[in-house]
């Protein structure tokens, strides 16, 4: 049976990110059936639209995976209360030339993981807003704002139990989410 994939895109780069441990435990969320594959986004140009004739190979792989995708999930940390900068550059890139966006009509999950108390609510409330003009549906219950303090992941950089118990249901929503949209 073909199986329903997941593209999971990181908006950050660092290579002890947070949210990419985060990104990494999806699939042990996930029952059999699904494949979860992480979009690479830290070689893509800076979006230009004088390239929009002529993309980089970068941006028509990216295109290329978001449009084999059955769903997208998100998993980004808050840059100064909004999307960093590379996610939105990804988003940008994916988005043109005009008419030919590769992400609408792809149901959408966000998460977040940031330090500060708001756990990311304003970057997901910004990226909310340009994934609604993409024509993105995204899952809006319930919602996983995660301040990163201990107990959010275990020694070994795994996501704790309480963690993994907490994002389990929201996996269950959004996989339900994702199939009402098949
Ligand atoms: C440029 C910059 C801006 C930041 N702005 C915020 C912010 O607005 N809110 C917040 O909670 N954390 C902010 N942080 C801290 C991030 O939450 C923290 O660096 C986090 O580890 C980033 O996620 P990552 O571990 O996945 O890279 C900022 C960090 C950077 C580098």
């Amino acid at each position: 049976m073909a199986q329903t994939r997941i593209a999971v895109i990181v908006g950050s780069l660092r290579r002890d990110s947070f949210n990419r441990k985060l990104a990494d435990a999806l699939p042990s969320l996930a029952p059999a059936g699904f494949e979860f594959v992480q979009l690479r986004i830290d070689d893509l140009p800076l979006y230009n639209q004088d390239d929009d004739a002529n993309q980089a190979d970068s941006v028509k792989r990216l295109k290329s995976e978001v449009k084999a995708a059955d769903g997208l999930i998100f998993v980004t940390p808050e840059y100064n209360r909004s999307m960093p900068g590379v996610l939105k550059n990804a988003l940008d890139n994916a988005s043109r030339p005009y008419g030919q966006s590769a992400w609408a009509g792809k149901p959408a999950g966000v998460l977040g993981v940031s330090v500060g108390a708001l756990g990311t609510a304003l970057a997901q409330q910004h990226l909310r807003n340009v994934l609604a003009y993409l024509d993105v549906p995204t899952l809006g219950q319930p919602e996983v704002f995660i301040q990163h303090k201990e107990g959010v992941f275990d020694e070994s950089g795994k996501l704790s139990e309480s963690t993994r118990k907490f994002l389990q249901t929201w996996m269950d929503a959004y996989l339900g989410f994702v199939k009402r949209h098949g």
